[in-house]
Formats: C-alpha cells, structure tokens, sequence
C-alpha cells in the first residue's frame, strides 16, 4: 500500500474525530479550526506499514475580531488566468526567475499555491513567501505544516511569528504519483532543500529583512493592502523589479502611478479590468446593506470588489493589439452612442484638445490631443497612441467666466469658479459639460 496523505475540509469537525482522537479507520495527523472560515481541516496520514501517526497540531488561530476589512484573498482561478495571459506572450517569461510573494500568508495564499504547484511548468528557480505577523492568520499553517521548532519550544500559546518559506525544489516526495500541497508540506517540514523559517520582525514590506528579500528577487507577484498601494508599488519601482500585482482603478491617477503608466513604466494587465473581481473573505464578513451581488463561488464565500484591476510592468500580448477605429465621420454617421451619433466632437473650453467620451469612438484620423475616460489604458496600446498626461495634472488655461456662469445657469450645482484647471467644453446642444478625469493621449 503506498503512503497516503489526505486532507479534508468541514465545516463542523466530525464527531468521530474528537472522540477518538482520529479513529482507527483515518488516523489523523493533524486538525485545525480555522475560524477565519468557520471550517474544520482534519489531515490524515497513513503510511505503508499502517502505522499510526497523530500528530495533534496546536492551533494557535487569533482572535476573529483583530480581522482587519483588507483581508480579502484572491481566488486561484483569477491569477492562473492573468499568469497565463503572460505566457502566451513569452513562454519563458518566469524561466530561471526568483519570484517573491511579499503579502501572503502560505496557509490562505492562492498566489503560493499557484507558483508553487506550477514551480516546474514554469521553470521557477525559487519561490520567496513572507506572511505578515499582525495578519490574523499568522501561523494558523502551522497545522498545515506541521511542526516548527521555533514554536515548540514555546509554552502556552506560540509566538505569533511573521515566516519566511523559501522553495527551491518541488517533486513528488512521497512516491504518490502527483506533487501537491502535501509535498510541499513535508519538503518544509524536513527543511529539504525548502526554507521555513520565522522572521525577526513583522514581515512588513519594508522592513529591512522583507526588502533584503526583495532584492534577491526578480519578480514579485501578489495583491497587497490596498491602503500601501502607493508605498507599496513606488518600492517595486525603486528596486528596479518586475510585477504583477492588484490595485484600485482609482490609483491609475495617484501622482505616484500616472506618471509610470504615461512613460510606459507600468500598464494594465491582461485580465480582469474594472470587472469587479470576486475575492475570498472570511466567514464573518458582514456584507454591505447594498450588497446584491453573489456571495459564494467555488464553495467559499466572496465578495466582489469593483473598480479592480492588475497592475504590471510584464508584457502581454493585449497591450500590443491595436484598438479598431473608424474615421471621425463615419464615427458621427454610425456610430452607436448616442453621445457620438449624429453629434458633433467637442473642442475643450480651456485646452487645445477634443473631447472623445468613449473610448471605442476615438477617430483615426485626428492628429491633435484627446481627452479620454481612464478606462482607455485596458485597450492602450503603445505603439498606437502616445499618452500625454491626466487632466488632473495638465495646465489648462483655467475655465472662463462665461463658461462658469453659463454652467450654473444651466442648473447645474459642481464647485467651479473662474480659473478653474478642469478640462471643459460645451456639448453638441451647447450645454456646459465638466467632464470627469481624461487621459489626454494622440494618435502615434
Ligand atoms: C488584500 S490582502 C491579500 C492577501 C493575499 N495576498 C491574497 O491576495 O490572497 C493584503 C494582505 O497584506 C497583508 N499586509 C497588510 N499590511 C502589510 C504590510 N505592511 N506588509 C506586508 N503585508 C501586509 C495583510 O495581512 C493581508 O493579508
């Protein structure tokens, strides 16, 4: 009989394993509850002489309260396919590269599941993971994992560490057939040729030891606090790394991003774009009162998140493909917006420029400035268009008096006064119209 090892899921712990201690029938390695999502992970192994191993794993869970709102993780399925987009476009993108997950906890992180169980397809020389301490999952994967000799020594509850996992191989360990997260378990737990080990400090970002790491790595990959999102990518950028991560659409226009995104430093990834991408959250999550979208995929409960998007500085090839337009007339006579049919392009009050209030209707033949909704960088393509700057950042010659005034006898109520640096324009029925922020981009 071969070794096996199994591991289920419930959502109340079966009977039978609290009162024997894991029966005869599935001896049990470990247990844990996991009350982040109210489940029960019962591990069992038997090995080939049948003999009984329990091992009972301490579980040292924090308290539900401490869960702060930016625990939200990110399903496997939603990076598999945004990893993929960058393979198609070169194969051997991660090939030799060090790849570093700075935000995530081993135990709830898809982005450690994900390169780890695909360490081989894409050819990773090394999987760099750091959790952080003040998470309130802070080695609850001690069950998963096993032992660790940092906390055994400890009495009463374990040291809430922030760890350090280093893979550097991955196979089939125990001759099964199939390499999976239980290999990858014992490799950690034997420390074969895989690092486990606690961190000093709170596996923050940026503290000295996380950054140490990050030097050491090529390519970092992860969905971090969104409340760090300018810290957290201007850090990448200074130590010069390739990326792939998660952000609010809204930090496309932060001063610390545009800028990167208008020198073609950073661009959208592939997948996913202000969709309103559905993240795991735990069990006592309380949902909005607004809240009327689904609140369980795969057999996890989610939330949806809108206005969300990757962020990278890896090629794709969506970036490359051009947008299909047609020419500034036949956009008027057939275009099917209502704001383009049979209407006119509105030159800007204040600035030398047009505006364009949809993306698809950009016209192909208009040699000067456009102003576009930023929901035009998911179908920017460099070669195409040049991107000039953000309205929020461009000096216009400010509004007139007469466009103020015009605006508020119009009924309408937004803070304006004379001067004012927002892009204006009158529309085709000659009302006065403050659009929302624009990219202001040119044909190439
Ligand atoms: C939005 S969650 C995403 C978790 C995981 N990366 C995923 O996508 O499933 C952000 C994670 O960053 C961690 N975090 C918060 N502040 C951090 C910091 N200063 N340094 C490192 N991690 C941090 C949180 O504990 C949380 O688990």
């Amino acid at each position: 009989m071969a070794n096996t090892f199994l591991f289920f899921f419930f959502e109340r712990l079966p009977k039978t394993y609290v009162d024997q201690g894991g029966g005869p029938a599935l001896p049990l390695l470990a247990k844990v509850h996991d009350t982040r999502f109210n489940r029960f992970a019962i591990f069992i192994y038997k090995r080939k002489t049948n003999t009984i191993q329990t091992i009972m794993a301490n579980s040292n869970l924090t308290n539900a309260k401490n869960k702060k709102n930016d625990e939200f993780y990110t399903q496997y399925g939603d990076i598999q396919k945004e990893i993929e987009a960058y393979l198609e476009y070169n194969p051997d993108v991660f090939r030799g590269k060090v790849v570093y997950c700075n935000c995530d906890d081993p135990f709830e992180s898809n982005f450690f599941r994900y390169f780890v169980l695909n360490f081989k397809k894409l050819g990773l020389k090394q999987l760099i993971t750091t959790s952080y301490k003040p998470s309130p999952v802070a080695n609850t994967q001690l069950a998963l994992f096993g032992d660790d000799k940092t906390l055994a020594k400890s009495k009463g509850r374990p040291k809430v560490t922030a760890n350090r996992f280093i893979i550097n191989e991955v196979h089939d360990i125990d001759d099964d057939g199939e390499f999976n997260l239980k290999d990858v378990a014992k490799q950690l737990k034997a420390n074969k040729n895989n690092e486990w080990t606690s961190l000093e400090k709170d596996g923050d970002f940026r503290s000295d030891e996380c950054i140490d790491l990050l030097k050491q790595s090529d390519i970092v990959v992860t969905n971090p606090p969104f409340s760090l999102f300018r810290e957290y990518i201007k850090q990448l950028v200074d130590y010069d790394k390739k990326f792939v991560i998660i952000g609010n659409l809204n930090a496309i226009t932060y001063k610390e991003v545009f800028p990167l995104i208008k020198a073609n430093k950073v661009w959208i990834g592939a997948t996913n774009f202000n969709k309103g991408m559905y993240f795991q959250v735990p069990n006592d999550f309380v949902y909005t009162d607004t809240y009327n979208f689904e609140r369980e995929q795969n057999g996890v409960k989610v939330n949806r998140v809108p206005g969300v998007c990757w962020f990278t500085n890896i090629d794709h090839g969506r970036r490359h493909q051009p947008l299909p337009l047609m020419t500034m007339s036949d956009n008027i006579k057939f275009s099917k917006h209502k704001e383009i049919k049979g209407k006119k392009y509105a030159l800007y009050d204040n600035y030398d420029g047009i505006e364009v209030p949809l993306t698809d209707s950009i016209p192909s033949d208009y040699n000067g400035v456009m102003g576009v909704p930023i929901t035009f960088l998911d179908k920017y393509s460099p070669e195409q268009f040049e991107i000039l700057g953000l309205s929020r950042y461009t000096k216009t010659q400010g509004m007139s008096k007469e466009f103020v005034d015009a605006y508020y006898k119009s009924g309408q109520t937004g803070a304006i006064s004379e001067g004012h640096p927002d892009l204006c324009y009158y529309d085709h029925d000659n009302r006065p119209v403050v659009p929302y922020m624009r990219v202001l981009i040119k044909l190439n």
